[in-house]
């Protein structure tokens, strides 16, 4: 176990990201069907101690670095505090981010904050009534505005705010959710639409490309690219000023995961709620930890954990396959298990 969660591209996992729970209390297009998924059951789902484990395994003897706390949505598991003070008990030093959608986040902010945790990104794509409530299908956009407020309250920074535009929905409120970003100091990134959605409705041609988000903010900002160094991050960060004018107002970031892939300089390491290691997000492979973890917990049974985490991770595909428009990526076929 030396040697780390290595593939055989030689790209090393040093970013764990583990999902907390399948369910989630929104319905955006781009993820969730309107009738939502089919949840999985208490008992298939990792427990926090199970969870308490891996993050151990992964930390102390795998050389990850760095956790994220995704979903579904990780605040509709109730013992989400607990888990994040009993990771931050073991490991003083490791930052732990959570991606949250920011329903209910109002109340939790604060409680997160003193279990541990780093820092948060929360998803919202417009600051539209009517747009939210049509792509995300249910009616939380105050909540979430006051849970983005409440954690930049509760001292959590930085706050970054991730936003899909989809179009004839929310593409013309992007300069509007910007404007609102810079005011207050959050750090906005517009991601591209991945073929992750359970409804199976991506298209190319209707996806917005980072070139198109480009265009749309280019109406009322001007970007030059951010100095700072990239350093394997999925966002391209751009200073932001008005057109003409000298006044750094912030910056705002693209990530453009099909049109620009980053998949070269990728370090993560995925586990699904029910403890499934996926090498890559749109890997159709996923490898069992569940099982191993809950044959027993001797120094052997970690041994077989971390193996078996190594072996996926080795297999980790050298690239998703979506391939470039006009490339021809025609053997591309979209994964079973949406981005939730
Ligand atoms: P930080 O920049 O460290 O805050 O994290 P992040 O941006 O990676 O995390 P977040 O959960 O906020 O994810 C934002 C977006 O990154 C997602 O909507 C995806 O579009 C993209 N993304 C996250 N993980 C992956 C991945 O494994 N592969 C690809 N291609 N894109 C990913
Ligand atoms: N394409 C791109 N991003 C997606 N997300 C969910 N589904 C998709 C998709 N199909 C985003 C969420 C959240 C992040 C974890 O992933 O909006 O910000
Ligand atoms: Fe890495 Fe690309 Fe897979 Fe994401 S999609 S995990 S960037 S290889």
């Amino acid at each position: 176990t030396e040697t780390g969660l290595l593939d055989q591209f030689g790209r090393v996992a040093t970013d764990m990201r583990l999902s907390l729970t399948d369910k989630c209390n929104l319905r955006c297009q781009y993820c969730m069907p309107e009738a939502g998924l089919d949840w999985l059951k208490k008992d298939k789902l990792l427990t926090a101690e199970e969870i308490v484990r891996l993050v151990g395994l992964g930390v102390n003897r795998l050389g990850v670095r760095e956790l994220r706390l995704t979903g579904g949505e990780p605040l509709v598991r109730a013992d989400l505090v607990e888990i994040i003070a009993a990771l931050r008990r073991n490991h003083p030093e490791l930052p732990i981010s959570l991606t949250t959608n920011g329903v209910g986040l109002a109340k939790k902010a604060q409680a997160l904050a003193d279990a541990g945790l780093t820092r948060l990104n929360v998803s919202m794509d417009t600051i539209q009534h009517d747009a939210f409530l049509e792509l995300t299908r249910r009616p939380f956009l105050d909540q979430v505005k006051a849970g983005i407020e409440a954690a930049a309250a509760a001292g959590l920074k930085p706050i970054k705010i991730n936003a899909v535009l989809l179009r004839g929905i929310n593409d013309t409120t992007a300069g509007e959710l910007l404007q609102w970003s810079l005011d207050r100091g959050y750090e906005l990134r517009f991601i591209e639409q991945m073929p992750l959605d359970a409804d199976h409705g991506w298209t190319r041609e209707g996806m917005i490309t980072a070139e198109e988000i480009r265009a749309l903010l280019a109406t009322d900002f001007e970007l030059s690219p951010d100095p700072r160094a990239r350093d394997g991050a999925p966002a391209e960060r751009f200073e932001v000023r008005h057109a003409g004018t000298s006044q750094l107002l912030g910056t705002v970031g693209i990530i453009a995961s099909v049109t620009e892939p980053f998949c070269a300089d990728c370090r993560r390491t995925r586990i699904t709620a029910e403890g499934k290691v996926m090498s890559c997000l749109f890997s159709r492979t996923e490898v069992d930890l569940l099982e191993l973890l809950r044959a027993g917990d001797s120094e052997d049974d970690d041994d077989a954990v971390a193996a078996r985490w190594q072996d996926a991770m080795w297999a980790k595909p050298k690239a998703h396959g979506m391939g470039h428009p006009g490339l021809g990526d025609a053997d591309f076929v979209q994964p079973d298990r949406s981005m939730s």
